[in-house]
C-alpha cells in the first residue's frame, strides 16, 4: 500500500507567506502520520515557474524568469528547512519545479495524448480556434465575465476590476481543449462522494459542471507568452500554464519520462491526494480530471479544498494589502511545533481562519504551555523526586484499592478506557481531515490527566508510606497517558512529540509506532526517565506583540502602500471567489488611481543631508539617522536599510525627507519623518532617492 499527498506548486513570482506554508504543514501532518502507520508515501510541493506572471515579476526585478524562480526557490529551500518540511526533516520528498527538463518530456507526453483523444462525445478533444477576450493589458490577462465591471454606456468596453482601467477585445489563435464535451463524464465522477471535499465544495463543484462549461483555451501564441512549455510540434504556440501545472503532479513520479519513473514509480504511487486552497479549486476538480480523461489516465484519489487564512479583520492575506503573515516573523517569535499546531487547531479545516499573532500566543501559552507542557513536565518532576527517576509500577494490589479509593483514585480501567477512546476518536476525526476536532480530542487526554493528578495530589500521597501503591499508579498513569500523547501528536508536532518521548526514557523513534496499536501499559516500570526540559515557554504577550508590531511596520514603511488599489482587488476576490483567472500579486501591478495636486501638495518633501548614521542593538533591521532639512536640529529618522546600506557610507549623502509624516516610536526612539526610497523586486530592496545636482538642504519638492 502506497500513499501520494500533493500541495499546488507555487508561483514563483513572489515570495511564499503563511498562506503557502499552510497547505505544506497539512500535506507534511498526513505524510507523517501515513508514514507512522507504516504506509510508504510520496509527499510533493514545489514551485509553479512559468507564465506572463513570473515573466513580468522577473523584469520588475531585473532578472531572466528563470534567475527569478531560482531566486524565490532558494528562499523556499531556506524556508522549508527553517520550519521542518523538507526531505532532510522528513517533510517534502520532492520540490517540483515545473522548469525540471523530466516536467518538460511529461507534459509533451500528455498533451500529444489529449490531441490524439476523443472527448466521451466523441469529437477531438482539441481543436484550433480563435480565442476572443476581454484583456487587461495591465494585469495581462483576459478577463471573465465576475472579473470586469460592465460598461456603463452601450458600445463602450468593460473594465478591469483590479485596475479600473477599458479593456481591450483581443483575438489570437489558440488550441481548446473541448471541456464542454466533459460535463456527463465529469458530473458521473463526482458521484464518489470523497473527490471533491468537503461536501459544500463537491456541491459548488457539481453546480458549476452542470450549469455548462464552456471550452477552454489551452495555449497562447509565443508572441504574447513566450516563457512557458511550447506545444508540441507547434512551437509558435505556448501552452496554457494550468495545463503545464496541474501536469507536475504526475510527471514528478515519472509519466512520460523513464529516469523518473524508475526513481519513484508513477504506477507506484499514483492516484494522488490533492490538498488546494479553495481559490484553486476548480482548476483541480474540473480542468484536471478533465485533461486526465483526455489522457487516459486514471483519476486522482481525491481533491481537499481547504479554506483561506484572513487577517483579523477578515480580509484576505495579500502582499498588496500588506497584511500577510511573514514568515521570517514567525520563524523568529514562534517554534515550528506551535504554529503547526496552532495552524491545525485554528482553523476547521474547509473553513476560512482568521490569523492573529494574539491568537497565536494565546494558544501557545494556553494549550502548550500550560496544558501538554506542564502536564509533561509536572509529571516527570514528580518522577524524579518521588520516584527516583524512574517509571513506577502502575498497578494496585488488593490491599491497598480501598487506599486508592480514598484518595479519590478510581480503577486503571478507567483511564485506559478513556484513553484509548480518545485514541479512536482522533483517529476518526484525523482520516476525516478535521484536524481541530482531533486535536481537541486529544487534549481531552490532557485535561484527564491534568485532573487526576490534581484530585489525586501526589504531594500529599508522598506524605503518607500507605499511599505509596496509589501515588506510583497516579505517576504511572499520567506518564503512560503522556506515552500515547506522544504517539498521537506526533504528526502534528513532531518535536515535541520526540522530545516527551526521549524525556520519558523511551528508546526508538515514536515516528515508528502507529497509534492505531497502543496498547494501555507499554511504559515499562523501572525505565529511568530523561532529564526535564521546558518545552513551550511562555511568551510574553505585551513584549513579544509590540516587538512584531514594529518589525511588520518596518517593513510596510519600506514597500510602498497602495490602498487603493489593495480595495480594488479585494473587490475583485469579493466578486470572483472561484474565478479561472486567479489573481496573484502580479497582477496587482499599480494602477492609474488619479490623485490631486491638492492631495500631493499635503505631502512635505524635502531635500536633506545625512549627518549622522548608526546601527540600533537588537534591531537587524533599522539604522537611525540624523538628517539636516533645513531646519534649527536635524531631524530623528529611523530607516529598515540597515540590512542593504553600510551606516558609514550614508553620511554626506543628500536624500528626500517625508518631513510632515505623524512622528512615532519605534523601539523606543522617536522617528521624526521617513527617507524615500525605491522599493525593488519581490524582496523590496531599498534603494534610497537621490540628487544628481547639488540642491540645498531643506529645498521641497513639488
Ligand atoms: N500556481 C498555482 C497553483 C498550481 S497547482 C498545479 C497557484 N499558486 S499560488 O502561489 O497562488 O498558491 C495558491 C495556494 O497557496 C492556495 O491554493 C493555497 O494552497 C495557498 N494559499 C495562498 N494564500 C492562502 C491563504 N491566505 N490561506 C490559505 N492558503 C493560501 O495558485
Amino acid at each position: 500500500m502506497t500513499f501520494y499527498v500533493t500541495t499546488p506548486i507555487y508561483y514563483a513570482n513572489s515570495l511564499p507567506h503563511l498562506g503557502h506554508l499552510y497547505t505544506m504543514v497539512v500535506a507534511d501532518t498526513i505524510a507523517r502520520s501515513k508514514r507512522q502507520q507504516g504506509i510508504e508515501t510520496f509527499f510533493l510541493t514545489g514551485t509553479d515557474e512559468h507564465g506572463i506572471n513570473i515573466e513580468r515579476a522577473a523584469q520588475r526585478s531585473n532578472r531572466t524568469p528563470k534567475e527569478q524562480a531560482d531566486y524565490v526557490v532558494s528562499y523556499y529551500t531556506k524556508m522549508t528547512a527553517a520550519f521542518g518540511l523538507d526531505t532532510a526533516h522528513g517533510g517534502y520528498d520532492i520540490f517540483m519545479r515545473t522548469t525540471n527538463p523530466f516536467h518538460y518530456e511529461g507534459v509533451s507526453e500528455l498533451w500529444r495524448r489529449v490531441a490524439k483523444a476523443k472527448t466521451p462525445k466523441g469529437n477531438d478533444a482539441l481543436y484550433k480556434g480563435h480565442y476572443e477576450g476581454w484583456f487587461c493589458a495591465a494585469c495581462a490577462s483576459y478577463k471573465t465575465e465576475d472579473e470586469y465591471a460592465a460598461a456603463s454606456a452601450p458600445g463602450e468596453p468593460p473594465t478591469c476590476l483590479v485596475h479600473e482601467t477599458k479593456l481591450d477585445r483581443v483575438s489570437e489563435e489558440s488550441y481548446f481543449f473541448r471541456l464542454s464535451d466533459y460535463d456527463e463524464a465529469l458530473l458521473a465522477l463526482y458521484e464518489r462522494p470523497d473527490f471533491v471535499r468537503p461536501e459544500a465544495r463537491r456541491n459548488e463543484v457539481k453546480s458549476f459542471v452542470a450549469g455548462g462549461l464552456q471550452d477552454l483555451s489551452v495555449s497562447r501564441l509565443k508572441t504574447s507568452v513566450s516563457w512557458g512549455i511550447p506545444v508540441p510540434d507547434d512551437p509558435d504556440h505556448t501552452m496554457y500554464v494550468w495545463f503545464d501545472a496541474l501536469t507536475n503532479y504526475i510527471t514528478a513520479i515519472g509519466f512520460g519520462n523513464e529516469q523518473q519513473e524508475r526513481k519513484i514509480g508513477f504506477e507506484k504511487f499514483w492516484p494522488a491526494l490533492h490538498l488546494v486552497g479553495k481559490d484553486i479549486l476548480r482548476q483541480h476538480a474540473v480542468y484536471w480530471p478533465a485533461f486526465l480523461m483526455a489522457g487516459g489516465i486514471q483519476q486522482p484519489s481525491g481533491v481537499y479544498a481547504h479554506g483561506m487564512w484572513v487577517d483579523p479583520g477578515g480580509r484576505k492575506m495579500s502582499k498588496t494589502l500588506g497584511n500577510t503573515v511573514e514568515l521570517d516573523v514567525l520563524n523568529q517569535y514562534f517554534s515550528i511545533d506551535s504554529i503547526r499546531y496552532f495552524c491545525l487547531r485554528e482553523m476547521v479545516f474547509g473553513q476560512d481562519g482568521r490569523f492573529g499573532y494574539e491568537n497565536l500566543i494565546d494558544r501557545t501559552n494556553s494549550d502548550l504551555a500550560s496544558g501538554l507542557g506542564n502536564l509533561s513536565s509536572r509529571t516527570l518532576t514528580m518522577i524524579h523526586r518521588y520516584c527516583e527517576g524512574r517509571i513506577p509500577e502502575g498497578t494496585v494490589s488488593d490491599e491497598s484499592r480501598l487506599a486508592a479509593k480514598r484518595a479519590g483514585v478510581e480503577d486503571e480501567m478507567a483511564i485506559s478506557h478513556f484513553v484509548s477512546h480518545a485514541r479512536d476518536e482522533f483517529l476518526r476525526d484525523f482520516e476525516d481531515f478535521a484536524f481541530s476536532r482531533a486535536l481537541e480530542d486529544a487534549w481531552g487526554i490532557v485535561a484527564r490527566a491534568d485532573k487526576m493528578i490534581s484530585d489525586a495530589k501526589p504531594w500529599d500521597l508522598a506524605k503518607d508510606a500507605k499511599q505509596r501503591e496509589t501515588l506510583n499508579a497516579v505517576l504511572y498513569r499520567a506518564a503512560e497517558s503522556l506515552r500515547w500523547l506522544c504517539v498521537l501528536l506526533y504528526a502534528v508536532m513532531p518535536n515535541a512529540a520526540r522530545e516527551i518521548y526521549k524525556q520519558l526514557g523511551m528508546t526508538g523513534d515514536v515516528n515508528r509506532i502507529s497509534p492505531g496499536e497502543l496498547t494501555w501499559g507499554g511504559l515499562s516500570a523501572g525505565q529511568a526517565v530523561g532529564e526535564v526540559k521546558p518545552l513551550f515557554p511562555r511568551i510574553d504577550k505585551a513584549k513579544t506583540m509590540e516587538e512584531i508590531k514594529e518589525q511588520t511596520s518596518d517593513v510596510r514603511d519600506q514597500k510602498s502602500e497602495k490602498p487603493e488599489i489593495a480595495d480594488r482587488q479585494q473587490a475583485a476576490d469579493a466578486a470572483s471567489p472561484h474565478s479561472g483567472t486567479h489573481l496573484t500579486e502580479a497582477d496587482a501591478v499599480p494602477g492609474v488611481a488619479h490623485i490631486d495636486i491638492t492631495d500631493f501638495a499635503k505631502i512635505d518633501l524635502r531635500v536633506g543631508e545625512v549627518k549622522t548614521a548608526e546601527r540600533i542593538p537588537k534591531a537587524d533591521k533599522l539604522l537611525l539617522i540624523t538628517v539636516d532639512i533645513g531646519e534649527e536640529k536635524p531631524r530623528q529618522i529611523l530607516a529598515g536599510i540597515a540590512q542593504y546600506y553600510e551606516p558609514e557610507k550614508l553620511v554626506g549623502r543628500k536624500i528626500v525627507v517625508v518631513a510632515n509624516l505623524k512622528p512615532r516610536k519605534l523601539r523606543g526612539y522617536e522617528s521624526q519623518g521617513m527617507l524615500l526610497a525605491a522599493s525593488v523586486g519581490d524582496e523590496g530592496k531599498p534603494v534610497i532617492a537621490t540628487f544628481a545636482e547639488d540642491v540645498p538642504n531643506g529645498a521641497r519638492l513639488k
